[in-house]
């Protein structure tokens, strides 16, 4: 797993606020640190991978190497670049129609499933574009006039928080790839996941009434994360520690998968659809449980946290073992209070909220408006971070989202435990 560079160290907490008031050469000479060490964390969580790995797509919903490092170079192009940098020329014109996500504002593009069909550019020439707009945001940030600045500094923000978002991709997607490839490759034989504290077992009461959710400290945060509010919470307890893989092998020893009472109706069509027997990229050789990691092929341990699991199957676990998922609000609330164990840094955590606005959320004016605001609707929130998110990059706040059906995601869960 290659180090992490923290954007936390250069741009988190005050020094944003002290952003905003005139832009020293220190401030900035800060940004351009916080610049060059995301854009290298990614290069750098590519670097194992070669340009024939880098061109795969092996599902719709999984984007290749290549693809990430070309779309997020793309991104400040057009939203930074673009508007705010006088006489910039665009790299190449036929970019923004491949790189550009879903951006309706921002013009046509390349179908989302056909991403693995662009073999050129190919991957060097996308590093050549990397370095090109690294020069230019450089240029910008040191150049940019008093009437600039702010925005230049709002938007150059956005697009770091969504480098780091696709830093995690890059790693999920392409362990995804690998999994399709029957030689079970590593992307890199030292990679090691976190290490969990999961001493604490049992469950933590928490207190009912009112507390406040969402997004309310100093720093950047997504705007879903907000506006904050008042949530009411009833009598609720929450498991401190996330669900082991040890867990969930009793469950699929008790039938768990073959069990249509213990899930719902898409969750048992998928089971049915899928094949699904045991959490993705599990495989049993010689009669023992393996599953493929970033490290490559590795005996299931069984005090990690399970990964790799569906809404579907952690709310079919919830319901095999007589509890629920935590919503999101319940979550915020035990991770503030400090009362769970490993709420960062393993596994995203499913919630059994759907992904929806917060009381008076409106997204942003602007294309940029698009980033959040128009995926609220059929999918469900996920909680924490995982061992591959970038260092600075989670919040208690932060908010994930995924279709249920989805597991390629370094995903977990946690348990709840409401009064019935
Ligand atoms: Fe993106």
């Amino acid at each position: 797993m290659p180090p992490s560079s923290p954007i936390a160290r250069h741009i988190e907490g005050g020094k944003i606020a002290a952003l905003r008031a005139p832009a020293t050469t220190d401030v900035l000479e800060r940004w351009v640190q916080a610049f060059r060490s995301v854009r290298a964390e990614t290069e750098q969580r590519a670097a194992p991978l070669g340009p024939e790995d880098q061109v795969v797509q092996s599902m719709p919903d999984a984007s290749p190497t290549k693809w990430h490092r070309a779309h997020t170079t793309w991104f400040f192009e057009q939203f930074l670049l673009v508007p705010q940098l006088p006489g910039y020329r665009v790299f190449d014109e036929a970019f923004g129609y491949l790189f550009n996500s879903y951006y309706v504002a921002a013009g046509p593009r390349h179908a989302r499933p056909q991403r693995g069909m662009i073999t050129r550019p190919n991957a060097a020439e996308v590093g050549v574009y990397r370095a090109h707009v690294d020069a230019a945001v450089e240029r910008l940030i040191s150049t940019a006039d008093d009437a600039r600045i702010e925005e230049v500094l709002r938007v150059l923000e956005i697009g770091l928080h969504h480098e780091q978002q696709h830093q995690e991709l890059l790693l999920t997607d392409i362990l995804h790839v690998f999994a399709q490839n029957p030689t079970a490759p590593a992307y890199d034989t030292d990679w090691r996941p976190s290490a969990t504290r999961q001493s604490s077992r049992g469950f933590a009461e928490l207190p009912a009434g009112l507390h406040t959710i969402g997004f309310s400290e100093k720093g950047y945060s997504f705007d879903n994360e907000g506006p904050a509010h008042q949530v009411f919470l009833g009598p609720v307890r929450i498991a401190r520690s996330l669900v082991t893989n040890a867990q969930w092998l009793d469950f699929m020893a008790d039938g768990g998968y073959a069990t249509p009472s213990l899930w719902l109706s898409d969750g048992w069509a998928m089971v049915a659809a899928e094949g699904w027997c045991a959490p993705g990229y599990w495989r049993k050789r010689d009669g023992a449980w393996y599953s493929l990691s970033l490290g490559g092929l590795r005996p299931v341990e069984l005090d990690a946290p399970v990964t790799h699991v569906s809404y579907y199957e952690a709310d079919a676990f919830a319901r095999w073992a007589g509890k629920d998922l935590p919503s999101e609000a319940e979550w915020e609330v035990a991770a503030r209070a400090r009362l769970i164990d490993d709420a960062f840094g393993a596994v995203w955590q499913w919630t059994r909220s759907p992904y929806a606005p917060y009381p008076g959320y409106r997204p942003a004016a602007g294309v940029l408006g698009e980033y959040n605001g128009k995926f609220m609707v059929n999918q469900m929130v996920l909680q924490g971070s995982s061992h591959a998110t970038p260092e600075g990059h989670a919040r208690v706040s932060y908010r994930n989202f995924f279709y249920p059906p989805a597991r390629w995601q370094f995903s977990g869960l946690r348990l709840a435990d409401h009064p019935g």
